[in-house]
Formats: C-alpha cells, sequence, structure tokens
C-alpha cells in the first residue's frame, strides 16, 4: 500500500488546474446505459471510482476507451442487466447503474451498495421512487432485484429527503417512462445539474432544471441518442486546494474552475479572514491577517457542503478562536477527528457537532478512512511542524486526480512511497 510523506510548515504558490468533477462524471457514465448510440464525455477525472464504474459498464457489455480524459464508450453489446456484489462493493455510486438498467431492460439486479465509513448510506428512497413508478422491487441475497416488465410508469414523486443520487436515479429512470414524472423535494446539486443537461441535450424534454423541481417526458423505452458532453469542473476538488492555499496562509491560483458552484465555501473563507479574487473560469486566494474561527452547519446545495466539512475541519484548527462545525447529513463523517486529534488538535464532539479551538499541529503518522478525510489529513500535515505519514490513501485515489503531483506543482514537499 502507499502512503504519502509530507513536510510541513509548507509556503504554497503559483496555479494549478482543477479536474473534471468525479460526482458528477459518474452520473453521466451510468446515463450511457440509456443510450443507443456510441457516446463522447470529456473531461472526465482520472481517478479509481471512475475506473470501477468503467469496469462494471463493462461486465454488462460495454466497450470503452478512456484516454486525456476522454471516455467514449460504445453500448451496442450491453448483455447483462446484474451489477454485480464484487464491483459494487469498492464503489457504492455504483448504484447509479439501477435506475437506467432498470428503464433500458425491464429488469435488473444490483448489489446493495453497503455502508461506508460516513454512515449507513440507505437507498430506500431510490427504492420507493422506482415503486412509485410501477417497479417491482425485492431485496435477494444482498441485491436488489427490480422489474418493471411494462416499462416504468410516469408518477408525481415527492422524496421524503434530499438525495443526490436518488434524484440522479430517478431523473434517468423517468427519461425513458411512459408520460411526464414530475420530481418534487429534487437535489440542486451541479452535478444533479450536469446530468439533466446531458439528457436534455439528446432531446429528453425537462423542465425546471437547476431547481428542486423536474418535470420530464418520457420516451416510452425509446433508447436516447446522446450527444458528447463536458462534465463540469470538481467544485470539492477546488475548495480542497482553497484550503490548502488558507491552512498555509499562501497566495494561489486555481484554473478552469466553476466560481458560482463555490459560493457558500468562498463566503466562508472570507468570513474566516481570507480574500479572494474571481476571473472568469480562476480563483486565486490571497493570505488572511489573522484567521477567523469558523461557525458551519453542513446543507445541500447551496448550502455548505458535507463534502468540505473534513477539509474546513483542518483549516479551523489554525483559526485565531474556537470554530464548531455542525454535521447534517451523515451521521459519521467525523472520522479524521481521530486522527487530527493525534496531530496535536483540540477538537471536542457532541453528537453531530464539533468544537475545533485553535493551535499548533505536529507532525504524526495518521491513516485515512474515507476519501475527504483523506484530505484534511494531507491539509494538516502541511502544516504541521515536522513530517507526517498519510497511510491507507487509496482512500484519496478514488476522487483526487494526481494530488501529489498537483501539490508539487504548488511547491509543497510530498512524497508517494510504499510501506
Ligand atoms: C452524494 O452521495 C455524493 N456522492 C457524496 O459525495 C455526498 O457527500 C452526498 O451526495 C451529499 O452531498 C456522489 O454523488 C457519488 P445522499 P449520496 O443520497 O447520493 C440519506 C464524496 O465524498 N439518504 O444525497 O449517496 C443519506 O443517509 C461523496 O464524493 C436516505 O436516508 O448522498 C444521507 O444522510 C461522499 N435514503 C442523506 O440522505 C436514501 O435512499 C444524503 O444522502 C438516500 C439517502
Amino acid at each position: 500500500m502507499d502512503y504519502l510523506e509530507i513536510k510541513g510548515n509548507a509556503k504554497l504558490q503559483g496555479s494549478i488546474n482543477i479536474s473534471g468533477a468525479k460526482n458528477a462524471a459518474l452520473p453521466l457514465l451510468a446515463a450511457t446505459l440509456l443510450s443507443k448510440n456510441d457516446v463522447q464525455i470529456n473531461n472526465v477525472p482520472n481517478v479509481e471510482d471512475i475506473k470501477t464504474l468503467l469496469t462494471l459498464l463493462e461486465h454488462l457489455g460495454a466497450n470503452y476507451s478512456f484516454k486525456n480524459n476522454a471516455v467514449s464508450i460504445n453500448l451496442a453489446n450491453l448483455n447483462s442487466a446484474c451489477a454485480n456484489y464484487d464491483i459494487v462493493r469498492k464503489m457504492r455510486a455504483s448504484i447509479l447503474t439501477l435506475g437506467p438498467l432498470l428503464a433500458r431492460f425491464g429488469q435488473c439486479e444490483v448489489s446493495m451498495p453497503g455502508g461506508c465509513a460516513i454512515g449507513q448510506r440507505p437507498i430506500n428512497l431510490h427504492l420507493k421512487a422506482l415503486e412509485q413508478m410501477g417497479a417491482k422491487i425485492d431485496i435477494k441475497q444482498g441485491y436488489v432485484v427490480a422489474s418493471a416488465p411494462d416499462g416504468l410508469k410516469a408518477n408525481t414523486i415527492v422524496f421524503d429527503k434530499i438525495t443526490v443520487t436518488g434524484s440522479e436515479n430517478l431523473i434517468m429512470a423517468a427519461s425513458l417512462a411512459k408520460g411526464t414524472t414530475k420530481l418534487l423535494n429534487v437535489a440542486k446539486e451541479p452535478e444533479v445539474v450536469n446530468l439533466c443537461q446531458f439528457l436534455a441535450n439528446s432531446g429528453v424534454n425537462i423542465k425546471g432544471i437547476g431547481t428542486d423541481e423536474l418535470e420530464i417526458d418520457g420516451t416510452n423505452g425509446d433508447l436516447l441518442e446522446l450527444e458528447p458532453i463536458e462534465v463540469i469542473p470538481d467544485r470539492i476538488e477546488a475548495g480542497t486546494y482553497l484550503c490548502a492555499g488558507a491552512i498555509t496562509n499562501s497566495q494561489i491560483t486555481l484554473k478552469n474552475l466553476c466560481t458560482e458552484h463555490l459560493a457558500s465555501v468562498i463566503a466562508k473563507l472570507e468570513k474566516m479572514g481570507f480574500s479572494l479574487e474571481k476571473q472568469e473560469s480562476s480563483l486565486t486566494i490571497f493570505p488572511a491577517k489573522i484567521i477567523n474561527p469558523a461557525d458551519i452547519e453542513t446543507a445541500e446545495y447551496p448550502g455548505f457542503p458535507t463534502d468540505m466539512q473534513a477539509q474546513f475541519m483542518a483549516l479551523c484548527t489554525q483559526a485565531n478562536g474556537v470554530s464548531v462545525i455542525d454535521e447534517r447529513l451523515f451521521e459519521n463523517r467525523f472520522m479524521h477527528v481521530a486522527e487530527l486529534i493525534r496531530m496535536g488538535a483540540n477538537i471536542k464532539l457532541s453528537g453531530h457537532s464539533a468544537t475545533i479551538e485553535g493551535g499548533f499541529l505536529n507532525s504524526a503518522d495518521v491513516m485515512a478512512t474515507d476519501l475527504r478525510a483523506s484530505s484534511a489529513l494531507v491539509l494538516a500535515a502541511l502544516v504541521a511542524n515536522g513530517t507526517t505519514k498519510v497511510h491507507r490513501i487509496y482512500h484519496l485515489d478514488r476522487g483526487y486526480e494526481n494530488l501529489e503531483g498537483k501539490l508539487l506543482a504548488l511547491g509543497a514537499d510530498i512524497k508517494r512511497l510504499k510501506e
């Protein structure tokens, strides 16, 4: 297994390019299951989660090429509707194949994704909504066994909770259904909008894109001719590097990003004392004289993203005072806290709330537990006294393209080594 060795007290400078968003590319790839033609998806990040989903699509009969961040995929020989446990267990977002497979084949088996470090991660809302579209859903030996032999039927569906992949699954299912489906309390994340644009560009009539209410005219089972699409920039990768600039109190510039997708993150950094300069598709962060403590509550988009919570907790260890972070979306998304405390952070947990008193961090051997927690440990290592080793960085490789290459380009002293 690889680990990262990171020298502390780092000062960063220069600029890097932001990659395409993993959480946009995954539903776009799943949506190719709705197409009858070859499909081209550009600006796809070269990360493990993408490779895992491509492997799953290949097991279903698709052929693809993935080079220079471009995927071209051919689905003419799709011959299976069973997403098996071996692959799904590696990446829970494989559940995104459920909606399109059921819509295309009228039946499918997709392994239950299982929980992960940050929480139980149920899919009850996905299943309930598909049943409301006429699907028969059983759980057998850990698989979701779904069937809709006469095709999915339009309905009005209200999600009890806002679910990103639940919304994406139902948007894909509704695109091939019979009639006009209304989805209410839909996630408004930019990644959901990217999926809607992909489908709308290809002839699916969708009203309300970008809002929490969608009206989708289904094609009644006709497969789609999907036009090429560009994956949007990764707002969470961008937010992570903004925190790298902030925690080392450096001036750095990020290119190829969409600043409007980062409004809540930018506002929080400005409140903490950093100034940020926006250009067309780039953003520069400047050092703060004093880093103010933060008061953060995670929420669905456009609120403060839960995927930025761990990174901001690392930043709050450098604030001048006491910060409070309230994690509202997941029941166990504080796995990074114990590791930060081992580096000397002063953090107290009470339920889904963390209190962080600013102070100094010291290097240590630390262990990554999930994708965003591992990026928080890298940020902490950049500012700690001494040299830190971050172990189990396969978590990082799932969602950050060339992380050490980008940090090296910004002047960090970071090496990827073998255990
Ligand atoms: C997506 O996960 C993202 N993953 C997550 O990013 C992100 O943290 C999350 O949305 C919230 O923004 C992808 O897009 C691939 P949810 P998802 O369904 O869709 C509850 C990362 O780091 N819920 O929006 O699985 C659930 O337990 C990952 O890149 C139900 O109760 O999240 C949670 O409390 C981590 N029943 C809340 O809703 C359901 O059927 C939000 O979950 C579905 C969800």
